[in-house]
């Protein structure tokens, strides 16, 4: 059996009951933590919870040669995932390669900081859009610097049909965890590019560290909101398309949002 089990938002107390039963009973126990991390833990301290060594897994091994899957066709092996092992990863491919070579599979949820989003914000969940991630520019060899667009036209489709937009942010082995900052100056600047002004006056809601006892969570103009300190990682944003009242009465409650955006609804 191949057990995808979701660990939470932060530390090692966030996975399910369920969840630390089926590692304890587990044979083996392999670990990703390049789709997200729990910064307020340490494997070592994963180790002492489960009783258990942590196989750590690199996106290759994950999603180009994952024979250690096999393991599964005879014991009972977990693969852990930070948040829901199902959200805003490509897991699913790694259940599906298992089913194809007759491995019993089964998902252990986590909480995700999709619907954690909700929960600190006050934005009500379904009226969230497609989701999109702000990924780190890169120069190519002859010095031109690209940036990934694709994050722009989702939220401004989003806006245009009354959505919300949950913008995740890179994780990149070199150039380490996209900042709340980054990612709104990214947005700014291709907003620049194209002689547009859809992102400056827009609200925007930062989160950093939700599921710790001090998230940090600030509304504001993106103009004000990108001089921000959020603290350590890990962070993401969320563009709002137009806002409900209570949606905005909570961002001035929750989120120490600016009153002006209680005229806007
Ligand atoms: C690719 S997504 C994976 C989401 C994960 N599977 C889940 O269900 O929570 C990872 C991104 O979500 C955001 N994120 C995940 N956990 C977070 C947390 N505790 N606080 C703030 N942002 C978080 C960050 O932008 C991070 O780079």
């Amino acid at each position: 059996m191949l057990t995808f089990i979701g660990l939470g938002l932060y530390d090692e107390y966030d996975i399910s009951v369920k969840g630390l039963e089926t590692i304890k009973n587990a044979d083996k126990v392999y670990l990703e933590f390049y789709t997200s991390h729990l910064f307020g833990t340490t494997i070592e301290n994963m180790e002492k919870l489960y009783g258990k060594k942590v196989h750590i897994l690199k996106r290759e091994d994950v999603e180009q040669y994952p024979d250690w899957i096999d393991e599964a066709l005879d014991k009972d092996i977990v693969f852990l995932t930070g948040g829901d092992t199902m959200v805003a990863t490509t897991h699913v491919d790694l259940r599906i390669r298992a089913i194809d070579k007759g491995i019993k599979t089964s998902v252990v949820h986590g909480a995700s900081i999709a619907s954690a989003v909700c929960g600190l914000s006050g934005l009500q969940n379904y009226r969230f859009g497609k989701s999109t991630t702000i990924p780190f520019s890169y120069t190519t060899s002859r010095g031109k610097k690209i940036i990934s667009e694709a994050p722009y036209d989702t939220i401004k489709s989003n806006f245009e049909q009354g959505l919300h937009t949950l913008v995740y942010l890179d994780i990149d082995m070199e150039k380490g965890y996209m900042t709340i900052n980054k990612g709104l100056e990214i947005l700014q600047e291709i907003d620049k590019n194209r002689g547009n002004n859809f992102i400056e006056d827009k609200v925007s809601i930062g989160i950093a560290r939700a599921g710790s006892d001090n998230p940090s969570i600030k509304a504001d103009y993106i103009r004000s909101l990108i001089g921000f300190d959020f603290g350590e990682p890990l962070h993401i944003i969320v563009i709002p398309g137009p806002l409900h009242f209570i949606e905005a009465e909570a961002l001035v409650k929750l989120a120490d949002g600016p009153e002006q955006i209680l005229e806007q609804t």
